[in-house]
């Protein structure tokens, strides 16, 4: 394969809470790729649902969710500032909300029903058709784009994952406590890779990335020797 001269497209899975967004983000823009967040797509429909009573007392009513789907029309927009999309439903911008706890505590719930995922895999295969796109998720490299030229797997300590989302979320002034976070840190790798359909696992032709005790600078140097060896094809 000559990715140079090529677009590809290049998947990146692991657990939550790993980096995996900002990785992806940072090697799209060096690559001058389209950088998709699949998560936030699955936290836009949790949103949804929370705001519009298909969640109450943390309890997904499964049916209600399947019921506002048709209603749920999600878009991204570059925003040249974040240097990314920011994510839409219905034409509101929902990026600053879908990240707070309520969310997060729900939304492997509502990732595990089979109507979210065919809707939104839908979307995420369309979105990635003319290649060139890093997409970021769980599934991508098994169920999304299996194809894909370039598959990476990352993962780190739950200990330092749970550490990097409480300093992200306290740094916006979230109210939250290092114990719930790493509690929703483990739930949430069991949820996402139990779950019936399309669970989190690590492709046969994936490349692991275990970013606990790197960089993001460290991690981008691993990231372009790989790339600089299979564009020459080594
Ligand atoms: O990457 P994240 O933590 O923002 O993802 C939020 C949740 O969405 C995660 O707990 C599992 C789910 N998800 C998924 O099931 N499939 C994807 N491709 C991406 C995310």
């Amino acid at each position: 394969m000559s990715a140079i001269d090529k677009k590809i497209i290049i998947a990146v899975d692991g657990f939550s809470s790993c980096g995996k967004s900002t990785f992806a983000k940072a090697i799209a823009a060096r690559l001058g790729y389209i950088f998709i967040d699949t998560g936030a797509m699955y936290r836009a429909v949790t949103l949804y649902a929370l705001e519009n009573g298909a969640i109450r007392s943390g309890i997904v009513d499964e049916e209600e969710v399947c019921r506002l789907l048709d209603r749920i029309a999600i878009t991204f927009r570059f925003n040249p500032a974040r240097g990314a999309s920011d994510i839409y439903v219905n034409g509101d911008l929902v990026e600053g909300k879908i990240r707070t706890i309520e969310v997060s505590n729900c939304v492997s719930q509502v990732s595990a029903i089979p109507a979210v995922r065919k809707k939104l895999v839908a979307m995420q295969q369309e979105m990635g058709r003319r290649r060139g796109v890093v997409m970021d998720g769980r599934d991508i490299g098994t169920v999304v784009f299996p194809d894909a030229e370039l598959k990476l797997f990352m993962t780190a300590d739950p200990a330092v994952r749970a550490q990097r989302r409480y300093d992200e979320l306290t740094a916006k002034g979230q109210q939250v406590t290092l114990e719930e976070i790493e509690r929703n840190v483990r739930e949430r790798d069991k949820a996402d890779m139990s779950r019936a359909i399309s669970p989190l696992r690590q492709a046969d032709d994936a490349i692991v990335l275990d970013n606990s005790r790197m960089t993001v600078d460290e991690q981008m140097e691993w990231f372009l020797e790989l790339f600089g060896k299979i564009s020459s094809g080594q």
